[in-house]
Parts: structure tokens; sequence; C-alpha cells
């Protein structure tokens, strides 16, 4: 592809990073975490360092016997699910479709006298429709969990995502810059003997910041037109996971997404609470709707390109765009080297599941194709991004 360095951007999959300061600045703040959001008003919140911390303390506190199964959909992280198999519960997964609906008939038939919770997710912002399995679950006496990691500040049409269910899980660093955190999200009152409360060691905080400072220099970089020009083979120092270059269906997934019990007492970090009390989620909303409503109507007319979800309902907050292609590899090939970070969504495997039974859930893992539509990006980025995705698909027709 003919281009000049001039014309490369640098678009960055969650966000821009977080510069020294910035980093200084949100460590200062100390003290207890409430946050005034609606999805939060009368619950019971217990923050944690990572989402999965609050799957094992749901186990704890319905008193989980071993044996006890629990289901789970089949396009899943794996991540999530691995916390309740830890535990020793039975993952027995229920069938979501292509287009990431739950099929509520094939959940219903996957429920034994053994069944204790129902784990349902809410895919990329977009709210699951609950009011069968709801029945489900007070008839049966399940618990249910809805799974909002993808999903901070979206609503359905009753409300902020989340409420429906016995127990909600965020994780933020999907949709903020934060480097940890994560919250449990209870309806009724915890009648936990130990929650978490130590913050994470400065030696994993630091881990967890470094990307998120090299990623604001980088950027710093790409936008200070007196080094930029020195920028022309950047992209290719830091390659892309090579995960994202193998289509297999016994892809492992990375092994820390495997539970692992050391994190247990972990709370939030300072830093990510800092930055969770300054987070204005109005305009976190607003931004990505406006990304992926400009990103989406740029590209509706490359038929190469399936747009997963289509329109965008009133209150979602799009945590990405999601696309279907042929030939996924290559596009993330062209992408990645306009500086476009579009990666494949979840394509390892949890190797404790057996996954047989779900091609439509495999195919997802394998081919799904995701574009960034975060609040640090604008309209030149996006612009810049229908720009891209219009030469890669002039080359393939
Ligand atoms: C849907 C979903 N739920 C839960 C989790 C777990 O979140 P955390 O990484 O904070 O433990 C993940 C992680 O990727 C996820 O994708």
């Amino acid at each position: 592809m003919n281009r000049t360095h001039l014309e490369r951007k640098r678009i960055f999959f969650r966000n821009n990073g977080l510069s020294p300061t910035e980093i200084v600045k949100f460590w200062r703040h100390n003290g207890k975490l409430t946050l005034p959001w609606p999805q939060f008003e009368n619950r019971e919140v217990i923050f944690t360092h990572l989402g999965r911390i609050g799957n094992v303390l749901v186990c704890k506190l319905i008193k989980i016997q071993a044996d006890d199964e629990i289901l789970v959909p089949s396009y899943n992280c794996g991540s999530e699910v691995d916390p309740f198999i830890w535990f020793g519960m039975k993952p027995v997964m229920y069938r979501v479709d292509e287009s990431l609906n739950i099929d509520v008939d094939d959940l219903f038939n996957r429920i034994t006298a053994r069944t204790k919770i129902v784990y349902v997710t809410h895919y990329f912002g977009w709210p699951q429709e609950l009011r069968d399995i709801i029945y489900l679950c007070l008839k049966h006496d399940l618990f249910l969990i809805e799974d909002c990691a993808l999903s901070l500040f979206s609503n359905s049409a009753d409300g902020p995502i989340g409420r429906v269910g016995d127990a909600a899980i965020h994780s933020f660093r999907k949709t903020l810059p934060v480097p940890d955190g994560a919250a449990l999200v209870l309806r009724a009152a915890n009648r936990l003997e130990s929650l978490p409360e130590i913050r994470p060691s400065l030696l994993i905080t630091a881990s967890e910041i470094a990307p998120y400072i090299a990623r604001w220099l980088l950027h710093w970089m790409y936008n200070n037109p007196v080094v930029s020009n020195s920028l022309y083979y950047v992209n290719d120092l830091f390659p892309q996971n090579s995960s994202q270059s193998v289509l297999s269906e016994t892809l492992d997934m990375p092994s820390d997404y495997y539970f692992s019990d050391e994190i247990m007492p972990l709370t939030i970090s300072r830093i990510s609470a800092g930055i969770l009390r300054a987070t204005n989620p109005e305009t976190v909303v607003n931004i990505r709707r406006k990304n992926y409503q400009r990103l989406f109507e740029g590209i509706a007319d490359i038929s190469l390109l399936r747009q997963l979800l289509r329109n965008l309902p009133d209150g979602v907050c799009p945590l990405l765009m999601p696309i279907v292609v042929d030939d996924v590899l290559k596009w993330i090939r062209e992408l990645n080297s306009m500086g476009i970070k579009a990666i494949r969504w979840w394509e390892g495997f949890n190797q404790k599941l057996s996954w047989e039974a779900f091609p439509e859930a495999k195919k997802l893992k394998m081919e799904l194709l995701v574009l960034p539509v975060h609040q640090y990006l604008n309209e030149d980025d996006i612009d810049y991004m229908i720009d891209c995705a219009q030469k890669v698909a002039k080359t393939k027709c």
C-alpha cells in the first residue's frame, strides 16, 4: 500500500495511556471509594482488584458446594468462568447465537437439580433481554449474575444495566484508563465474612501502570511534529500479540486469564480509585456513542464488513465496534500496519471447557474483529479509521 508516514496515526485500542503527572494526581486521592453512579444506587458495592474476584465472592456468599453447577454463556472470555471452576463448580455452557443473543430454550434445557447460578453477559454495551431468564431463576431458585464487564455506563430500557440480577460484576479497565479495579454489586445486604481490603503492592501497580505510560509517551510523540517524523517504523517496534495471528480452535487463552487465588485479598488500587472519582460517565458515554455512530456510518457501504450489532439503541455505551469479516487475519495485519489497533476479540479458549457443541461461539471467538471507539478518539481519528478501512476493502475487491 502506498502511504507516507505523515498520513499514519496511532489509534490505540482502549485509551491513550496516562501521563506521569496524571498518575501522581490520581494517586494523591485516598480514602474510602464511593461512586454516585446510578447503577450502584441502593446496592452493596464491593470494590476488588479484578472482576473475577467477585465471582469467587459470590460462590462464598451463596455457599456453593463441590459439583454445584453454573450455567455460563458459550461465548465467553474464559477468565470470568475460571473462578467458578477454581471454586469447585461445574460450568455448563448454554448457547449464545451468532448475533450474541441468549438461546433461552437451550439455557432452560440445561437446568438440573444441581444448578445454582445463571451467568449472563451483556456484550459490548448492548443489554441482553432478561425477562424470561429472571422468570426461570425465580421459578428454580437460581442466583442470577449479570456480567457488566463490557457494559459500564450502559442502560437498557429499564435503566442502568446490572440491576435486575442478584449480583453484577464490573471491570473498569475495559472502559476507563485504570490499571485495575472492579466491583461486585449485590442486590441484598452483604453477608460475607471477609472482604478484599488490601491495596495491590507498589510492584503490582507499577507493572500494570507501565504500559499506560508507554502508550502516553507514544501518543505524545505521534502528536508532536518535531519527533513524529522519526516514528515511521515505530509500529514495527511493537509487534502485535502473536496469538492474534493464529486462527485455531485449540488456541489457549493467556495464562493470566486462569484464576489464581493470590489476588483474592486485593481491593482496587489507589490510582484507579482516584481515576474513578474523577470520571464523568456522561462525557464517556457521549463521546463513545458519537464515535460509534460516525464509524458505523463511515463503513456502512463496505460490503466486506458486516456490523455485528448494527444500530445503537438509546442508552447504550458501546465498548467497541464488533465486525464480522472473511479473512480476519489480513484485515488485522493491514489495519495494524496503518497504526490502528484492531484486534480479534477473545481469540483464545479456556481449555477446561468443552467447546464442540458451540460452533457459533467458536466462530465468533476466532473471527470477530473489533475496532476502537473509546473516549480518547476524536472525529479525525474516526475518519482516519474509515479511510483506512476503505483502502483495505479496495485492495480486496
Ligand atoms: C466478560 C468478562 N467478564 C469478566 C472478566 C473478568 O474481568 P477481570 O479481568 O477484571 O477479572 C472479563 C475479562 O476479560 C470479561 O471479558
